[in-house]
């Protein structure tokens, strides 16, 4: 099953990689350590770099002048979980775990990196993002923000996944993963004695109300066709039982996995939160965290990234988007500014798999070799499609 080109030298040494930052992972913005062996792995190939939005690294392969560059992005934090694979290189920072292959991604790029390096000259320039903070959502904007989308074409990025054998990839056009927007809606009242309601208002049966009806945006406003979620995760009111609340706040998270289900959704909320609260006499205010964007995989570089695939795995191992996937990316980011892909790379676990962010999330290193293989490809058809733009 290995892909093309395969290198059992730089293979083992993907995995080497990838075990040292999985020992030692580092939440977002905080990947000195990280951003470090990225930096020393980039200088064994010979390759400069930077540092980018504090512990971000890029670094730039040069191609002809004239032509857009090829952008190839890997995520470098991890999350705050208590490890519990009991795996020989498991985390030794406390509450700190590796558990979304974020260290998988990295050794993946730096395998691309040296795939690449080999070349005597390349199509298109290739920019290698090394980028922090995916997690919250926040490493994107600060590179976009740092000028990393600046002469950039086309970009590609990619995910593991538990749901499809190594070997396996899925190259889908179409939304990818859904927006993550928060919301926090505060209703308010003078408060009153419980045994007289007459007298004040109620923000606590306004909330109820609230939260009931907040359960038919996604059902009577929204395309039954296109995905999308509302959720409440938090309801706090009150303080004794004989006492009218005089605030209730609700926090919640919306999901789509399209830009105008999206906007539909946050006016439909402010709709539905000041019409509800009007009914019963309530104040409110309404506040819209946004958070990323849905990641949607437009048919060009879609088909570009495809035909990568195709070369790195064979088109009998193409597999087809198992299910939806509401999950934030913040890759999203990126693909409302340039054109680009978002791929799945296959990594299922020998024996029982868990979900990433799980503590007992693992996979199959053999992934490794797929996506370098992949990257590079990638970083060829796309850099020829983008020589040819006039
Ligand atoms: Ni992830």
């Amino acid at each position: 099953m290995n892909p093309s080109p395969f290198d059992q030298h730089l293979f083992d040494r993907m995995v080497e990689i990838r075990r040292d930052l999985h020992r030692y992972p580092e939440l977002a913005f905080e990947e000195r350590r990280t951003a470090e062996r990225v930096g020393a792995a980039l200088d064994a190939l010979g390759i400069p770099h930077r540092p980018v939005a504090g512990t971000g690294v890029v670094a730039d392969l040069p191609g002809p002048a004239g032509v857009s560059v090829v952008a190839l992005r890997a995520d470098l934090d991890a999350l705050p979980v208590t490890e519990e694979t009991g795996l020989p290189f498991a985390s030794v920072h406390d509450g700190v775990m590796h558990a979304c292959g974020h260290d998988g991604h990295t050794a993946m790029l730096l395998g691309a990196a040296a795939y690449l390096q080999r070349e005597e000259t390349l199509p298109a320039p290739v920019r290698l993002i090394f980028q922090p903070a995916e997690e919250t959502g926040t490493g994107a904007p600060a590179l976009i923000e740092a000028g990393i989308l600046d002469g950039v074409g086309l970009i590609f990025g990619g995910h593991l996944d538990r749901l499809y054998a190594a070997g396996q990839m899925v190259v889908t056009t179409g939304p990818v993963n859904a927006s993550t927007d928060e919301f926090v809606i505060e209703l308010s009242g003078p408060g009153g004695h419980a045994a007289r309601p007459h007298e004040s208002v109620d923000p606590i049966v306004a909330g109820s109300h609230l939260i009931a009806a907040l359960q038919t945006l996604v059902s009577r406003t929204v395309d039954p066709t296109r995905a999308a979620v509302v959720s409440v995760g938090q309801f706090h009111a009150g303080t004794a039982p004989n006492v009218l609340a005089r605030r209730a706040r609700l926090d919640g998270t919306m999901r789509a996995q399209h830009p105008d289900v999206r906007r539909q959704l946050i006016e439909a909320l402010h709709r539905t939160a000041e019409a509800t609260a009007a009914a019963h006499g309530v104040s409110v205010t309404v506040r819209v965290v946004t958070g990323t964007p849905p990641v949607v995989n437009a048919p060009q570089p879609t088909a570009l990234a495809h035909e990568a695939a195709v070369r790195a795995v064979g088109p009998e191992q193409l597999a087809s988007l198992a299910t939806q996937n509401m999950g934030g990316e913040d890759f999203g980011f990126y693909v409302e500014r340039t054109a680009g892909c978002y791929v799945r790379i296959g990594a299922r676990p020998a024996g029982e798999s868990f979900p990433a962010h799980s503590s007992k999330f693992q996979f199959d290193e053999r992934a490794l070799a797929v996506g370098a293989a992949y990257f590079y490809h990638v970083a060829l058809v796309a850099g020829r499609a983008l020589a040819q733009r006039p």
